[in-house]
C-alpha cells in the first residue's frame, strides 16, 4: 500500500522507516524543510537505536522518500499517518493546532479517497473533530475521507524493537473497511514477514501482537489510559520509596516482591527522580484536563503528577543535606537525557536539577552519551565532558540523573581518586549501597537504607 507520514519527529520517522522496511512504499513530509533536507542528504535528525540503519536500507531499496511539499505526499498515498506534535498548552490541555493544520491540508490537497490515521497522541473525541474538519475543508464532495485512530506504544530508545514486536496494535475505526486496510498495513508485522533489524532475523520467540479493533473514541482513550497508568505506577513506587526511607525498609526489595505478583508486574516500579520525556508528563496533564472537561475528577492522576513534580525537590534536598553549602561546589551531573538510550531532554528531570543547582551557585560539570548537544542549547554555561571521568575530576559530588548503562559500569574506585570528595547522590538507584560504602563513598539514593 502507498503510505504517507506527516511529521518527521521520532514517532513519524520510526513509523515511516519500519513500515518501509516491512515492504510498503512510504513518503514522509514535514513543515520543517531543513529537517527534510537533512533526511534527503542521508542524515537522521534524532538519535534512536537502529533507526539510521533502517532508514538507510529502506532508502537504498527505494521504499522511502522525503518531501517538504505536503500536497505531494498527500496525493502520493492511499493512507496518511498523522504523526505531528500535540504539545501541552499553559493549562495542560493538548494543543491540537498541528492536527487541525494537517486536516485542512489533507482536505485541500487530496486527489482521491484517503484513509487518515491519527498516530499522534490526542485526547478522546479528536477523531470526531478530525472527521468534521476533513468534511468542512474538502473541496470536492466526490472525495471521501475515512478516519482511524492507531495510537503508538513506542518507547524512545527501543522504538524500532517495539514497532516490530508490538504487544498490541490498536485500530480505532468507524467502518470495517478502514480496519481491513490497517490490518493490511500491519500484516507483515503481525505475520512476522520482515527481516528484523534488531535481532538480525532471529527474533526471540514470544506472543505475536494482537490487532484490536475498537471505536475511535476507545482507541484514543486506550493510549492516554495506558500512559497515565504507567505514570501512576512510577509515582506509587516513589511514594513507597519515601515511606521506606522513613521506616527503614528497602524499596528495591519491596517493589521486586510486589512485581512478582503477575497482577502487579515488575515493570515501571523503579523509584528515583521520576518520569520525564515528552509523553508521560504531557499525557498525564492532558488526561486530567480531558476528564475535567467532561465532569470527571481524576484525583489519583493529579496526585501522581504532584508526586512526580516533588521528586526534584526531594533530590535537591538530599544534595543540600550532603553538601551543606551548594554555592561554589563543583558537581558532576551524570546523565541529561530523560532516560537512557535517547538524546531527548524534553521534561528531563536532570535539567530541573541543573536549574536549581545553578540558581544556588554550583559549578556544574555534565556528561551524557548522547544528549550533550541538545543540552548545550539550553544551558550554554555548563562545562560539558564526553568522558564521565573528566566530569568527575575534582567534583565535590556525583549526581546520577539518568540510568545509562555507561554509568552503571563506572569504576568508582578510579573515580573516587579523581574526585575532591567521595560523595555520590544517585537519583536512579544504580549502585549497591554496600559496594559504594565499601569503596569509602558517602552514598545517597532513593528508598534504600
Ligand atoms: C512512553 C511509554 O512507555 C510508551 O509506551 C509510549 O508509546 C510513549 O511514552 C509515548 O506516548 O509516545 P517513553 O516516554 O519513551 O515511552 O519512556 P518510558 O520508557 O515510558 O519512560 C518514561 C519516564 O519514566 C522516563 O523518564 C523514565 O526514566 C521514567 N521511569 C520509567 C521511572 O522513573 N521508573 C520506571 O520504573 C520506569
Amino acid at each position: 500500500m502507498r503510505l504517507s507520514v506527516i511529521g518527521c519527529g521520532y514517532v513519524g520517522l520510526v513509523t515511516g522507516a519500519c513500515l518501509a522496511e516491512a515492504g510498503h512504499q512510504v513518503v514522509c513530509t514535514d513543515i520543517d524543510s531543513e529537517r527534510i533536507a537533512k533526511l534527503n542528504a542521508g542524515g537522521v535528525p534524532i538519535y534512536e537505536l537502529h533507526l539510521s540503519q533502517i532508514l538507510k536500507s529502506a532508502r537504498a531499496a527505494g521504499k522511502i522518500s522525503y518531501t517538504a511539499n505536503g500536497g505531494e505526499a498527500i496525493r502520493a498515498s492511499d493512507a496518511i499517518f498523522i504523526c505531528v506534535g500535540t504539545p501541552p498548552k499553559e493549562n495542560g490541555e493538548a494543543d491540537l493546532s498541528a492536527i487541525d493544520h494537517c486536516a485542512r491540508q489533507i482536505a485541500a490537497e487530496a486527489n482521491g479517497p484517503k484513509l487518515v490515521i491519527e498516530k499522534s497522541t490526542v485526547p478522546a473525541r479528536t477523531g470526531i473533530e478530525l472527521t468534521r474538519a476533513l468534511a468542512a475543508y474538502g473541496r470536492n464532495d466526490q472525495i471521501k475521507f475515512r478516519v482511524a485512530s492507531n495510537p503508538e506504544f513506542l518507547r524512545e530508545g527501543t522504538a524500532v524493537e517495539d514497532f516490530f514486536h508490538p504487544d498490541r496494535i490498536v485500530v480505532g475505526v468507524e467502518d470495517p473497511s478502514a480496519a481491513e486496510d490497517l490490518r493490511e498495513i500491519y500484516r507483515p508485522i503481525i505475520e512476522r514477514r520482515f527481516t528484523c533489524p534488531v535481532h538480525n532475523g532471529t527474533c526471540p520467540p514470544g506472543p505475536r501482537g494482537e490487532l484490536l479493533v475498537t471505536t475511535i473514541n476507545s482507541a484514543e482513550l486506550i493510549k492516554h489510559a495506558s500512559n497515565s497508568f504507567l505514570a501512576l505506577k512510577i509515582s506509587y513506587a516513589n511514594v513507597i520509596a519515601d515511606l521506606c526511607e522513613r521506616i527503614g525498609a528497602d524499596v528495591e526489595e519491596v517493589t521486586r516482591a510486589m512485581g512478582l505478583d503477575p497482577r502487579i508486574g515488575g515493570q515501571f516500579l523503579k523509584a528515583g527522580l521520576g518520569f520525564g520525556g515528552f509523553c508521560f508528563p504531557k499525557d498525564v496533564q492532558a488526561f486530567i484536563h480531558l476528564a475535567a472537561s467532561v465532569g470527571v475528577d481524576f484525583d489519583i492522576l493529579k496526585a501522581a503528577e504532584r508526586v512526580n513534580k516533588e521528586r526534584i525537590g526531594r533530590y535537591t534536598e538530599k544534595i543540600r543535606k550532603a553538601l551543606w553549602v551548594v554555592k561554589g561546589k563543583r558537581v558532576a551531573v551524570l546523565g541529561l537525557a530523560f532516560k537512557a538510550n535517547t538524546d531527548d531532554i524534553r521534561f528531563a528531570p536532570a535539567l530541573e536539577v541543573i536549574r536549581e543547582l545553578l540558581a544556588e551557585g554550583a559549578e556544574v560539570h555534565a556528561t551524557d552519551p548522547e544528549a550533550i548537544p541538545r543540552t548545550q542549547a539550553v544551558f550554554p554555561q555548563l562545562h560539558y565532558h564526553d568522558d564521565p571521568y573528566a566530569a568527575l575530576k575534582h567534583a565535590d559530588a556525583a549526581l546520577v540523573c539518568t540510568e545509562w548503562d555507561a554509568f552503571k559500569k563506572i569504576d568508582w574506585e578510579r573515580a573516587g581518586k579523581l574526585m575532591a570528595r567521595k560523595l555520590v547522590i544517585d537519583g536512579r538507584n544504580l549502585y549497591s549501597p554496600e559496594s559504594m560504602r565499601a569503596l569509602g563513598f558517602q552514598y545517597h539514593c532513593f528508598g534504600r537504607p
